[in-house]
């Protein structure tokens, strides 16, 4: 057994820079225990028997330092690299992860961004050394016996609401879980999840599907953008719609097994249609929450989306009706919408300008405007996953 705690990481730490006064600068943000070197010569030989961090600055994504850097990792596995890169670009990142690099960050890396990085890389060399899977998580008895649960928000209708509910399900999910909660934008031409959180994502699912044949816990972990407000752990859809066709079923469903081994949630946002990438996740899902608009063509796309589930035989218990803005006065009934898709409603929720603001403001309108009747709504379907208080309410576990 190592001795190794997660709050002491003791692997020595070097950062390699060539430009004096970036290197001086990244040595303070990482603090101390940082040995500024000008460049990777002679590190192998110093640190032979020992696990090492080494952080790599800019100057060391143009070459030589980038061969220098792939020499070493070559063949010492014990050796964690963090890329800080000027230019984040999709290639440059594929590049240094194809030499083993574990992290890469775009240049001025934030501190704290920097030191969780350095933190995470320090944690699976100790974790390699002890024998537990070489990038996995951190090791110890919270690894789950099974996995977390599946929740794609699903809708026919472009508009339904499905981002609006899938960021605020996504949001109330972390607050009360004590593990990770992920949520995945799958919207992947015209995904919004990003943006109605205030994220600027350094990462997106193109990253993780480009390096797909080094893909695992601990790398699709680095990729993840956390919202600090509520701790939800973020895999953002590509920034351009021309890279949605990289990402396959396949992908996708690996993609989500690896979240769930960690997570306690996984919350899933989709796009308006039925596709292969769609398909694969409902049924990798254990819930899939359907929702409809109160208007006379959502309840008609919505009716088609629930025959070609069926048709799909997709588990129809697994299927929840979300009827949104089901207070407009839009002259529908709930009852009847119910009659009409022959669907029971399981939850619903009330229209709110509260909702608009907040996603202009990208705040999710459960932590905007956490007294609201849309709010309280939406906490009450969460109570259905995960209840905020022990007992009265029915859950669908
Ligand atoms: N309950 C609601 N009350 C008021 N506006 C809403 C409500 N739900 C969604 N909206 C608004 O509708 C728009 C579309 O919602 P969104 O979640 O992006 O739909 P989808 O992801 O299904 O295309 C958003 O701008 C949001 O502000
Ligand atoms: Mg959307």
């Amino acid at each position: 057994m190592s001795n190794f705690t997660a709050a002491e990481p003791n692997a020595p730490l070097v950062v390699v820079e060539a430009d004096p006064s970036v290197r001086s600068r990244l040595a303070m943000q990482l603090g101390e225990r940082a040995i500024p070197l000008a460049d990777l010569n002679g590190v192998e030989e110093r640190y032979l028997d020992s696990p090492l961090l080494v952080v790599l600055g800019p100057s060391c994504s143009r070459s030589p330092g980038m061969s220098g850097a792939e020499a070493l990792l070559a063949h010492r596995p014990d050796v964690g690299a963090i890329l800080i890169a000027d230019d984040l670009s999709t290639d440059l990142f594929q590049r240094a992860i194809r030499i083993g690099v574990r992290d890469v960050l775009g240049a001025p890396v934030d501190t704290g961004q920097l030191n969780e990085a350095v933190r995470r890389v320090d944690q699976t060399l100790y974790s390699a050394l002890s024998g537990a899977r070489s990038m996995g998580m951190p090791m110890g008895e919270d690894e789950p016996a099974e996995g977390g649960r599946v929740i794609t928000v699903f809708s026919t209708k472009g508009g339904a609401g499905k981002s609006v509910l899938a960021t605020n399900l996504g949001v109330i999910l972390s607050q009360r879980s004590d593990k990770p909660v992920a949520l995945v934008d799958a919207d992947l031409q015209f995904g919004d999840i990003a943006v109605m959180l205030k994220l600027a994502p350094q990462h997106t699912i193109v990253d993780a599907v480009s390096s797909f044949e080094r893909l695992d816990v601990g790398f699709l972990e680095s990729l993840l953008a956390t919202h600090q407000p509520s701790g939800l752990k973020v895999l953002p859809a590509p920034l351009e719609p021309a890279f949605a066709d990289q990402i396959g079923a396949d992908q996708m469903h690996h993609i989500i097994g690896l979240l769930r081994s960690f997570c306690s949630y996984v919350v899933v946002d989709t796009p308006a249609y039925f596709n292969e990438v769609v398909l694969g996740l409902i049924e990798d899902s254990d819930d899939v929450l359907l929702v409809a608009g109160m208007d006379i063509p959502n309840i008609k796309n919505v009716k088609i989306g629930l025959q070609t589930l069926r048709l799909l035989n997709t588990p129809m218990q697994k299927i929840h009706l979300i009827l949104n803005r089901a207070n407009s006065k839009v002259k529908l009934e709930v009852s009847e919408v119910e009659r009409t898709l022959q669907v029971k409603a399981d939850a619903l929720i009330p229209s709110d300008i509260v909702v608009p603001q907040s996603v202009n403001k990208g705040t999710p309108v459960v932590l905007d405007a956490p007294r609201s009747a849309i709010a309280k709504s939406l906490e009450q379907l969460a109570d259905r996953f995960a209840p905020a208080t022990a007992g009265k309410k029915k859950g669908w576990r």
